[in-house]
């Protein structure tokens, strides 16, 4: 059995109204001047984006039997440490970029220091979702979950490989290199909310270990297509500036390998990742159509 493209494309749309509600209720503004950032963090975190991690932990969490709603909570975490960083990388002193999922960017539409205090705010959000017990009963499992996703987001995840990308410009990576900044850069928030969901479940070692293994897989391949689609995307689907990479001369697996082995590379991580999944059965089945959209989307 395998799950179709409108099961795949329906299930989307479920979690991104499930992750717009949630937002719409914890963003409410204030009716004071911290309005303004409130207004900034919606813009950013409401109406937009694909929600593929949350997704990706729920998908995960339902191998288990999870509460689908404290699921769904920590996939919003995941989603506002995602759009913290979204709103930093565009900044002028980052990407510089002005489009973000077909909206303004957020310094475009408020300002550089509203943009630096949205993101700030959405980091702090999201380790108050985890600290709340709606996600779970037992605090230190809720722990657990802050320390994934704070070990994903720091510098030994998320922000060191934003690190090593600001550098790349300097310096040529090789490929070794490059895989390990992608690792980092986008790999560990993707590995975050699997594993997040496998312990939402209080998975097994050993389903862990095979869970890890698709999401290292899943989230390499993921940042390849980014840079394929940098390449060779549209901007209009893509909603974001694109052809960014080769003009500030990093090192992608686009520019090292070239598209088409590129792309061979993201399939062959595809079937590997899914590969991991042999131990399960149709439950699994979402996990694996995420794999094979993550190399085949064009956005
Ligand atoms: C874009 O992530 C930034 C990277 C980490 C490469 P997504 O492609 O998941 O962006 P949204 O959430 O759909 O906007
Ligand atoms: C950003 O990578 C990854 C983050 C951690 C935000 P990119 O700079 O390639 O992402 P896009 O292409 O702007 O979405
Ligand atoms: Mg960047
Ligand atoms: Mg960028
Ligand atoms: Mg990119």
């Amino acid at each position: 059995m395998s799950i179709s493209p409108i099961s795949l494309s329906s299930a989307f749309d479920r979690i991104s109204a499930k992750v717009d509600a949630l937002f719409e209720v914890l963003l409410a503004s204030p009716d004071d001047t911290r309005a303004r950032l409130y207004d900034a963090m919606r813009h950013a975190a409401i109406g937009g984006g694909k929600r593929l991690r949350p997704l990706l932990l729920v998908s995960t969490a339902e191998l288990f039997g999870v509460d689908r709603d404290a699921a769904v909570r920590a996939g919003c975490a995941v989603e506002a440490i995602h759009v913290y960083s979204l709103i930093h990388d565009d900044l002028p002193a980052m990407d510089d970029d002005d489009l973000r999922r077909g909206k303004p960017t957020v310094h475009k539409a408020y300002d550089d220091a509203t943009a630096v205090l949205a993101g700030d705010s959405l980091h702090a959000l999201a380790f108050e979702i985890l600290a709340d017990e709606a996600v779970h009963a037992d605090p230190f499992l809720r722990i657990e979950l802050v320390r994934v996703l704070a070990e994903a987001s720091g510098p030994s995840g998320m922000a060191g490989g934003q690190m090593m990308d600001l550098e790349a410009g300097k310096s040529a990576y090789d490929l070794n290199t490059v895989t390990r900044l992608q690792q980092l850069k986008t790999g560990a928030l993707i590995s975050a909310a699997i594993e997040m969901g496998a312990v939402l479940g209080r998975a097994s070692d050993e389903i862990h270990l095979a869970l890890r293994g698709y999401a290292r897989d899943i989230g390499l391949a993921f940042q390849i297509a980014d840079d394929l689609i940098d390449v060779e995307g549209d901007e209009e689907k893509a909603g974001k500036a694109l052809r960014k990479d080769e003009g500030q001369g990093k090192e992608t697996f686009v520019t090292l390998l070239g598209p088409a082995r590129a792309r061979e590379q993201a399939r062959m991580l595809t079937e590997q990742a899914i590969g991991h999944l042999r131990g399960f059965g149709a439950e699994a089945e979402l996990l694996r159509a995420l794999a094979r959209f993550i190399v085949e989307r064009d956005r």
